[in-house]
């Protein structure tokens, strides 16, 4: 069985400070946030052939999204155990496996790169979290070490370096928001290629190239839950925007955000683009 580790984490002091912070908000942002990449991390574990009765390990569990997706994926055969390095927020994650009736999850809170268990995994997930660590393809590695030969590894992480693409000279507003997020991200240290970085972990931990996917949800109904959801972005990034100088309370405006890029997506008539994550995965030579 896995052991705790919250006792025993090892110095994070080069990995990047957490860019979206450790507040309730930042809580309810996660799952705010698996509403609207939620779809494209379950395809993603459907097409990787994550299946009833196997014993997952998932890492950067946070509020607990993609482990109880999964956990209703491979059923009371099965088993997830999520990993987080903040212990609080896996209260939450607890809590929402009870309020959903799952037996088959656990949640440990440790370091993923830290890990001990006496029994191997048929899979590894993880979703917007391999970006924050100092060496991303040395944790994969790792990680690979927890799997039974054949098995899956899937993951999900955001490829920012491919963002400013989406810039157009009649959306300034949508503009300014991604320098600012590029920006914020770069300054904490974080991996801004991490989505096109998997192809990296993968075949330097020896698993065949992965089946990989660019995706972006974009957005252009009045209703669209997009806009609302970039100013929870932006209210997670205002502590470290302001810390690094890079832009004020004022500027962010988070309290009208979401009704000024509706209004930008009115009168430009182009789509509002939430960043771009990649998926990949592969299966581990048998
Ligand atoms: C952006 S959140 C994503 C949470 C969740 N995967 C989701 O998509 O809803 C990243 C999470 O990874 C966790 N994390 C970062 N570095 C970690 C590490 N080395 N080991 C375990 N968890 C880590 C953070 O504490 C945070 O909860």
């Amino acid at each position: 069985m896995a052991k705790d580790h919250a006792k025993n984490l090892p110095a994070l002091n080069s990995d990047a400070t957490y860019t979206l912070g450790r507040t309730s908000h930042e809580t309810t942002r996660l799952i705010e946030q698996s509403r609207i990449y939620g779809p494209s991390t379950e395809r993603l574990c459907k097409r990787a052939g994550i299946s009833e009765g196997m014993r997952v390990l998932e890492i950067g569990s946070g509020a607990g999204d993609v482990a109880l997706m999964l956990a209703k994926r491979i059923g009371p055969t099965g088993q997830v155990v999520g990993v987080d390095v903040n212990a609080d927020i896996l209260d939450t994650a607890r809590q929402r496996a009870a309020d959903a009736g799952l037996q088959n999850t656990e949640f440990i809170a440790g370091d993923a790169r830290n890990l001990d268990f006496s029994d191997k995994f048929d899979a590894v997930v993880g979703r917007f979290v391999l970006m924050y660590m100092a060496n991303p393809p040395e944790a994969f590695a790792n990680l690979m070490t927890h799997l039974k030969p054949g098995s899956i590894a899937a993951f999900q992480e955001p490829e920012y370096t491919l963002y400013p693409a989406v810039q157009h000279p009649d959306t300034p507003l949508m503009n300014q928001l991604i320098g600012w997020i590029l920006d914020v991200f770069a300054h904490s240290g974080a991996h801004l290629d991490m989505g096109i970085g998997l192809y990296r972990a993968f075949v330097e931990a020896g698993l065949p190239p992965p089946t990989m996917h660019l995706e972006s949800p974009i957005g252009a109904a009045k209703t669209w839950v997009g806009y609302r959801y970039m100013a929870t972005i932006f209210e997670s990034l205002l502590p470290l925007l302001e810390k690094y100088d890079l832009a004020t309370a004022e500027e962010v405006g988070v309290d009208t955000l979401a009704t000024r890029i509706r209004q930008e997506v009115n009168t430009s008539k182009r789509p509002f683009f939430l960043p771009l994550h990649v998926t990949a995965y592969s299966t581990l030579p048998a």
